[in-house]
């Protein structure tokens, strides 16, 4: 299932105060001649430290296979696909007047508080739970958005700035998902006596007032144009969303070959969220969007795994600054094999998937449940998944991919699943 931060309608129980540790440690100005790729390895290596993400507090629920993808900093590369995204938006950013700090390099590990309570994302939402989440400890957590960094930049005193980062969600497996993956962020502020106007104005006031639709209305302008920028001259359609964070809710959609993409959400920032973050004096827009979605369609990439390949085949084909099309190299033969057990009540799907990926790692290209059924008598569900092996760089082997199954067989009966 795909959690995004929509479902939650009910208040969340804010925990005000945090502070954000690395004052004005990673920001630096979106300004023409500012470097965006500081060195060549970026910023990122000192997150490249897997035992600071596997401990053994009772909470932690982080495979060694994911902990050993923090740290990478793809979107810091100046020739990789979603380094040269990040850079021609930081481009786009550039050119409107507002100076926009930049926070590319932030600790993936956040806080239970900046990554949910800070924007209203309430204790019982879905998207907090350890079957969806990447837990430290208790209360330190994977990144599962880049939102988790929009409260502290706002308390330390930014008004307009952008971050990308890798973000970590326990998903299923298949071209599209992938459990860690890229996402920017962008707040902007307004002057205070530019929206003074609607003081203490709240839900439909706030919504129905000249200053929401003054914020509304720049929003929309400058995403529109941060598209025309990435596709060029593209159609775009706009619905209504929901986000706890935000007050109206946005989702923008391009319409590209034939076909409307969502591409990103967005909205004006909940007065909730500026006030825990001492900025109550303030309104002000806030968009977030993914990047493996842009560059897979910008690049023409068909496997989200291929954005972690380190294959010179996949690497040598893209320079910083320059779009172009992807050339699949040899595709190989994928390998299917089934699996049918009876399921508990207490199973999760999610902790199937990770265990098929701590076994095979990337060559497990997707899982699909194919069968279903509850036996009449007995009460007991059974479910059959299918799995698709497949390696991107060589020929996998039927002995090799049955001994990972073989494995998994046996691995999934600590899930409390009996093989059928
Ligand atoms: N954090 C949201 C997600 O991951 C995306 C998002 C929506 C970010 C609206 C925003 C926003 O800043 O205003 O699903």
């Amino acid at each position: 299932m795909k959690i995004l931060y929509v479902l939650a309608l009910v208040d969340s129980t804010a925990v005000l105060g945090f502070s954000s540790g690395g004052k004005y440690a990673f920001a630096r100005s979106t300004r023409p001649g500012t470097p965006l790729f500081s060195t060549a390895t970026g910023q990122q290596a000192k997150y490249a430290t897997p035992e600071r993400y596997v401990t053994d507090h009772p909470n932690n629920n982080v495979p060694p296979h994911i902990a050993a993808l923090v740290g990478r900093g793809l979107h810091e590369r100046a020739d990789h696909p979603l380094g040269i995204i990040r850079a021609k938006i930081n481009e786009y950013f550039s050119s409107l007047p507002e100076d926009y700090q930049t926070f590319d390099a932030e600790d993936p590990i956040v806080t239970c508080t900046q990554c949910f309570d800070d924007l209203r994302i309430p204790p019982e939402h879905p998207g907090r739970s350890p079957s969806d989440t990447y837990y430290i400890s208790e209360d330190t957590l994977l990144r599962t958005h880049t939102s988790a960094h929009q409260s502290h930049h706002l308390r330390d005193g930014y008004d307009a700035f952008l971050c990308a980062g890798d973000v970590y969600r326990r998903d299923e497996i298949d071209s599209s998902h992938y459990p860690a993956f890229h996402q920017l962020e962008g707040v902007k502020l307004f002057p205070a006596e530019s929206v003074a106007g609607a003081d203490g104005l709240k839900g439909e006031a706030w919504i129905a007032s000249p200053e929401c639709a003054l914020i509304a209305k720049d929003l929309k302008a400058t995403l529109e144009g941060l598209m025309d920028h990435l596709f060029g001259p593209v159609e775009k359609r706009w619905a209504d969303d929901y986000f706890p964070f935000t007050e109206p809710s946005f989702e923008c959609e391009i319409l590209y070959q034939g076909e409307w993409l969502e591409v990103l959400g967005c909205g004006v920032v909940h007065a909730e969220v500026l006030d825990m973050a001492g900025r109550g004096d303030r309104r002000g827009w806030a968009f977030g969007l993914g990047l493996e979605r842009l560059a897979m369609v910008l690049f023409g990439i068909p496997d989200i795994r291929l954005f972690w390949t380190d294959d010179e085949r996949f690497s040598s084909q893209f320079k910083s600054g320059e779009i172009t099309t992807f050339k699949s190299y040899s595709k190989f033969p994928p390998v299917f094999k089934d699996i049918s057990m009876w399921v508990p009540e207490t199973y999760v799907e999610n902790d199937f998937f990770e265990m098929a990926r701590g076994i095979a790692g990337d060559l497990v290209e997707e899982t699909k449940l194919i069968d279903e059924f509850t036996n009449k008598k007995t009460g007991k569900t059974s479910k059959a998944y299918r799995i698709t092996y497949r390696s991107m760089d060589r020929s996998l082997t039927n002995d090799e991919i049955d001994a990972m199954q073989d494995q998994l067989r046996d691995d999934v009966v600590k899930l409390g699943l009996e093989v059928r």
